[in-house]
């Protein structure tokens, strides 16, 4: 539990008072982590964790601190703001965290844009490239759905493939296909085409949307990246894909270069993050959409690593983290094992189920899309399903089991949300 956290900014200053956290761990198999070790997290400014005898772990977050002038591009310390945030007291933010709150909170995967007739009214003609490049175009797309169906979190209007776009790797995003790579990446020299991303040089307007809608929104806005074997599939494939066969033909026959371009684009992808957070996103999500591809022992060897290392990337800077895949039913465990605070469920598995194979870890999902797209009747119907399941815990964040499909009605979707709200209970 946190006996106290209080920061102060003042322009490049930040001073941050003690901060003390204590709290039980322990192994799955009841033990211990072992008396005195040390666990320090590679992250810049992450807390030390001394766990001592019986389970107990102090965090001592007092050695992380900056007290004086920032070094010039040092991280700020995200962290601590974010435990002091303004939305803690926000349902979504509490259910991330599984703490006890008021009301279910909704939102939809791809709630932004697609489906929305206010969307298609000026979403404009280019790429969604350019879209996303119009602070004040993405700042009201972002916008729309949480008007319209009084949701409990925003997502940002961007998508997985910018920050691969804005240091030129040479891709663009296919309306009514996806994105599309004109060189696909296929060996070493291509990593040269994978330089660092810095975010308020290579997307400064996907920061300037952030700060936008910080400025406007009364609930939290959740940013986002693409996971590294998901993004890793549309720069290899060149396209979006049914079976993989580039992608797993580069695992299983060039492990060394595999490994060499999963770990860049984790540092891509905890570079964005870490900018989203720092402009003021409160939680965010890594899609791992295509990782139900792999087998488990696949996905532990050849993901797993690399997934792990983005979530504990931005570990220290205390906002939510929820991790989400599609047909990730073999998966789950190792979804959970990557770190994040929630896991996002796709349809195939039943909450209880997930819950009873996860343990006491938040839930994200995972209502049928097609359902909403068989009418109110059985999308109500599913929703009150969904809801049974969950059985009041307060760790459940109400989604839909992937994404809002483009041909969906928003009146559908707005009634899911009203019997969220009224009909979903939560347990003290
Ligand atoms: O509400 C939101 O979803 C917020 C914005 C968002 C987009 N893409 C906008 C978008 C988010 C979170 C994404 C993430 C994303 N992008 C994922 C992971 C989430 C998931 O759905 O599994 C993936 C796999 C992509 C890659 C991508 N971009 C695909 C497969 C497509 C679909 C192509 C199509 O036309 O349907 C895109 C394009 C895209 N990204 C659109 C939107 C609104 C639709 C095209 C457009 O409006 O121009």
């Amino acid at each position: 539990m946190v006996v106290g956290a209080a920061v102060v900014e003042v322009v490049d200053v930040v001073v941050v008072e003690v901060v003390v956290v204590e709290l039980v761990t322990a192994s799955d198999d009841g033990s211990s982590a072992g008396s005195g070790s040390t666990l320090t997290s590679p992250v810049p400014h992450a807390a030390t964790v001394r766990s001592n005898a019986g389970g107990r772990a102090s965090i001592d977050i007092r050695s992380t601190l900056v007290v004086g002038p920032l070094p010039l591009g040092a991280p700020r310390v995200g962290s601590l703001r974010a435990m002091t945030g303004r939305f803690d007291d926000h349902s979504f933010i509490r259910a991330c965290r599984g703490l006890p709150h008021d009301q279910v909170p909704v939102w939809f995967m791809r709630q932004a844009g697609r489906s929305l007739p206010e969307y298609r009214a000026i979403r404009g003609t280019g790429t969604i490239l350019d879209a996303i490049a119009d602070p004040d175009l993405s700042t009201e797309i972002t916008l729309q759905p949480v008007r319209r169906y009084g949701v409990d979190a925003a997502i940002l209007y961007s998508d997985i493939v910018v920050p691969a776009h804005a240091v030129g790797f040479g891709l663009t995003v296919t309306p009514g296909v996806g994105p599309e790579v004109e060189r696909p990446f296929r060996a070493a020299e291509d990593l040269d085409r994978l330089r660092p991303l810095e975010p308020e040089a290579d997307t400064p307007y996907v920061l300037e949307t952030v700060r936008q809608l910080v400025a406007e929104l009364d609930v939290p806005l959740i940013g986002f990246a693409g996971a590294p074997f998901t993004v890793a599939s549309y720069l290899i494939e060149g396209r979006p894909s049914r079976d993989y066969i580039n992608t797993k033909g580069l695992m299983f026959t060039n492990e060394p270069l595999w490994h060499a371009l999963m770990d860049r684009l984790a540092d891509m992808a905890i570079a964005s993050l870490r900018s989203q957070i720092d402009a003021g996103a409160s939680a965010i999500q890594l899609f791992d959409s295509w990782a139900g591809a792999l087998s488990p022992p696949q996905y532990e060897r050849y993901v797993l690593p690399h997934s792990s290392k983005v979530l504990a990337g931005v570990a220290d800077t205390g906002v939510p983290r929820i991790h989400f895949g599609v047909t990730t039913g073999e998966l789950l465990e190792l979804i959970r094992d990557a770190g994040a605070d929630v896991v996002g469920v796709d349809w195939r598995v039943p909450i209880d189920r997930a819950r009873a194979r996860l343990g006491d870890i938040a839930l994200q999902g995972n209502l049928d899309p097609t359902m909403v797209l068989a009418g109110a009747a059985a999308a109500v119907e599913g929703t009150r399903d969904v809801l049974a399941r969950n059985d009041g815990h307060p760790g459940h964040i109400f989604n839909l089991g992937h994404g809002v499909t483009p041909d969906c009605d928003p009146a559908v979707l707005a009634e899911v949300v009203r019997v969220v709200h009224t009909e979903g209970c939560i347990n003290p």
